[in-house]
């Protein structure tokens, strides 16, 4: 809770004034009530991109953008990255606690036994052309197979919830490796319920029908921290994306495609495929080195960013990029790869720390920066990256879309606007214009 703020507040304009509620927050920026304004002063506020707005209550994640610190349900990010699976903490965002021995067993044993797709979903895949974005099959399939389960659409049942849950979470890994197989013209391979979730995805990803898969535990490891550190971050684009349009009672299948689209953008979930497609651009082209890098993202006529570096809410090191950066020596080192854009993104981040451009302005590497370095270790394509960003960040929106539907008080989004346009002319006729 801040102290700056205090008990009370009020807004005047000319000689009215509205006396406003403020909302204490356990952690982080306290909140005025402003949901009385426009009936009150017929007045709106003015925040386009939400910087200073907060759209809902939430107990789900707390992020510190000044200590660069990130907490899953009262958990540091650090913890949850070290000591738990994937599946323990997508429980742990969409039931508000830690499950016991017996609910995660019950909890993993229900994802796997619903890892199959529909079979009618393979001429699905046989649609779209072999260089389709894996992103927007992922976004599409994620709708299409929603149309198996119209029983669990439902919105205000907690039965429906939980199974149109089970069934993205255990279905995505599945839709994201066969997007992949598609890609490169080899045999879709099936779930196996002997594999733990990670195992099975990376069954599914690189194995083939022809031999037994064998699944590297580093490797598995390493993606498992990779999508737990990916599995939810407050009201970021994609999130509320998500609680935007289940706010109108769309189904969360259809709620968590949005997501999906919103992720794929450059500037936010996109970024990691954009970081390696920088450093390799500088590896490759003799004229953009680190330094032509450095100079070109603080040029403000030239549209290039030093992608990977940056946050809307961090203006600290995020701590999930100082958690990747510590890895993806040990990831390289096991796999046996000398993966020479490493040692440009630490030239980089060295450059950038160093320059007060960056300094001045608080841009340090996001989770970004050095996550599709170790997506790339790990064997998977630069296309897969953002894929496997909306693998993790899952939980995340399904956790979020369910908040959203506890609180009657987020129920259709919609917002105001400052309208600035004409304010009255009479229609002209075609032959007149
Ligand atoms: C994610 O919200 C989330 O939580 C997102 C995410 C999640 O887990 O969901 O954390 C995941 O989206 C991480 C961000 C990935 N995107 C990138 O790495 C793309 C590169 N980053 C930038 O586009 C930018 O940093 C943003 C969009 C991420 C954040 O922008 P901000 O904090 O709103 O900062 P800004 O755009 O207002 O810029 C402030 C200044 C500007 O310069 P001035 O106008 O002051 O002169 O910093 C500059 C910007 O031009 N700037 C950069 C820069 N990022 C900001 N300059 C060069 N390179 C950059 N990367």
């Amino acid at each position: 809770m801040t102290d700056d703020v205090g008990t009370s507040a009020s807004i005047s304009i000319g000689d009215r004034t509205l006396d406003l509620e403020v909302l204490s927050a356990s952690l982080g920026s306290d909140a005025l009530d402003i949901s009385k304004l426009r009936a009150s002063l017929n007045t709106v506020t003015y925040d386009p991109g939400f910087a200073n707005t907060a759209s809902t209550r939430s107990s789900i994640t707390y992020i510190d953008g000044g200590e660069g610190t990130l907490r899953h349900r009262g958990y540091a990010i650090d913890d949850l990255a070290e000591k738990c699976t994937f599946l323990e903490v997508a429980y742990l965002l969409l039931y508000g606690e830690l499950p016991n021995r017996e609910q995660l067993d019950e909890w993993t044993t229900s994802v796997r036994h619903h890892t199959l797709l529909s079979e009618e979903m393979k001429r699905f895949f046989d649609a779209f052309p072999r260089s389709a974005h894996p992103m927007a099959i992922l976004s599409s399939a994620t709708n299409a197979i929603s149309t198996f389960y119209e029983a669990y659409y439902d919105p205000k049942s907690s039965d429906a919830f939980h199974e149109s849950a089970v069934r993205l979470i255990a279905k995505m890994p599945t839709i994201a490796a066969w997007a992949y197989k598609k890609s490169i013209s080899q045999p879709y391979m099936y779930p196996r319920n002997d594999l733990t979730y990670i195992e099975n995805f990376l069954h599914m990803m690189f194995g083939m029908p022809v031999e037994e898969t064998k699944v590297d535990p580093v490797i598995a490891r390493a993606l498992n921290v990779l999508l737990i550190l990916h599995a939810d971050h407050g009201q970021n684009c994609s999130t509320a994306t998500v609680r935007f349009v289940g706010s109108s009672d769309a189904n969360l299948f259809a709620s968590v495609a949005a997501g999906m689209n919103a992720l794929w953008g450059p500037l936010h979930g996109g970024a990691n495929q954009a970081v390696v497609e920088m450093l390799s651009a500088i590896h490759d082209d003799p004229t953009m080195t680190v330094e032509r890098a450095v100079t070109r993202a603080k040029d403000g006529d030239d549209p290039f960013r030093l992608m990977g570096f940056g946050h809307r809410v961090y203006k600290n090191y995020d701590p999930r990029a100082r958690i990747l950066k510590k890895f993806a020596d040990d990831v390289l080192s096991r796999v046996g790869l000398d993966d020479p854009l490493l040692e440009i993104a630490n030239q980089l981040e060295m450059a950038a720390r160093e320059d007060d451009y960056f300094v001045s302005r608080n841009l340090y590497p996001n989770v970004d920066f050095y996550s599709g370095i170790i997506f790339r270790a790990l064997g998977f394509p630069t296309r897969m990256f953002t894929v496997l960003f909306a693998m993790g960040r899952l939980p995340g929106w399904i956790a979020n879309w369910k908040e959203m539907h506890d609180d009657p008080a987020t129920r259709i989004a919609r917002p105001r606007q400052v309208y600035e346009g004409t304010v009255m002319r009479d229609y002209v006729p075609i032959t007149e214009r």
